[in-house]
């Protein structure tokens, strides 16, 4: 893992989407690995801004996102789709038929996990970006899921639900549910980029960086993969 402590978050932003940006110059069809929250938005914001400057195009890249709220469809302003449309999609040359997120209000959930999982196979992650949760989870992969998951169906944890109640006007209005990628989709990525930034994240990314590996912190699994960027501000990196 190489792990890259910056000052502050709007230096991850700014580290993260040159990152991105050369994935993308590297390989104009590449297919980018998306996630949704506060951590990357800064990324979002440097992104939109290199493709308005005509230094990057976004014209034949496909992206896949991380998941999706269960019973949220792309019009609801707290869904997945939602927020990808309102940080990144709708601001670059990006052709929205190649962006896939998970079906939160698909029919069948079960067979909308298996097409999902068919989806990232054909599709393999140039680059995957993450963020962590407060208790380690990646996507929405919480304490204890086995590292061989796929994309599937989970009950969010009392701790996400607290953690992503900040961008819903009441805590009974978050989902219980989501559909996640699971942690064998991500670590098929051929490179991944997880950023964190400040004092709540600092455990979970000590467990990531130096903890031992098991599914109590899942992101600790990244350390078995050949080719992680760790960006973290020195909030998040105060217990390293
Ligand atoms: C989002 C996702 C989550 C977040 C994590 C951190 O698509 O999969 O795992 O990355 O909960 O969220 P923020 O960045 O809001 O602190």
């Amino acid at each position: 893992m190489k792990v890259i402590v910056v000052e502050n978050y709007q230096q991850i932003g700014q580290l993260g989407a040159q990152i991105i940006a050369g994935v993308i110059k590297n390989n104009p069809n590449a297919v980018l690995g998306l996630a949704t929250g506060t951590s990357p938005i800064g990324i979002y914001q440097n992104l939109v801004e290199m493709c308005q400057k005509g230094e990057i195009s976004f014209a034949n890249v496909k992206t896949v996102n991380l998941d999706e709220y269960v019973g949220l469809d792309g019009t609801h302003p707290q869904s997945y789709r939602y927020f990808m449309n309102d940080n990144l999609f709708n601001h670059v040359d990006i052709d929205k038929a190649n962006t896939f997120v998970p079906n939160g209000v698909a029919e069948n959930l079960q067979e909308e996990c298996t097409r999902y999982t068919t989806l990232v196979n054909n599709s393999v992650q140039d680059i995957q970006l993450l963020g962590i949760g407060s208790n380690g989870h990646i996507a929405f992969n919480e304490p204890g899921t086995p590292f061989e998951s796929t994309t599937h169906m989970v009950n969010l944890t009392e701790n996400t639900i607290k953690d992503n109640s900040r961008l819903f006007d009441d805590i009974s209005q978050v989902p219980t549910k989501a559909l996640t990628m699971g942690i064998a989709n991500i670590m098929n990525a051929k490179h991944i980029l997880i950023v964190a930034n400040g004092k709540n994240k600092a455990q979970a990314v000590y467990n990531m960086v130096k903890g031992q590996v098991n599914t109590t912190c899942p992101a600790s699994v990244l350390q078995n993969h050949p080719d992680v960027t760790v960006i973290v501000d020195k909030d998040a990196a105060s217990l390293l």
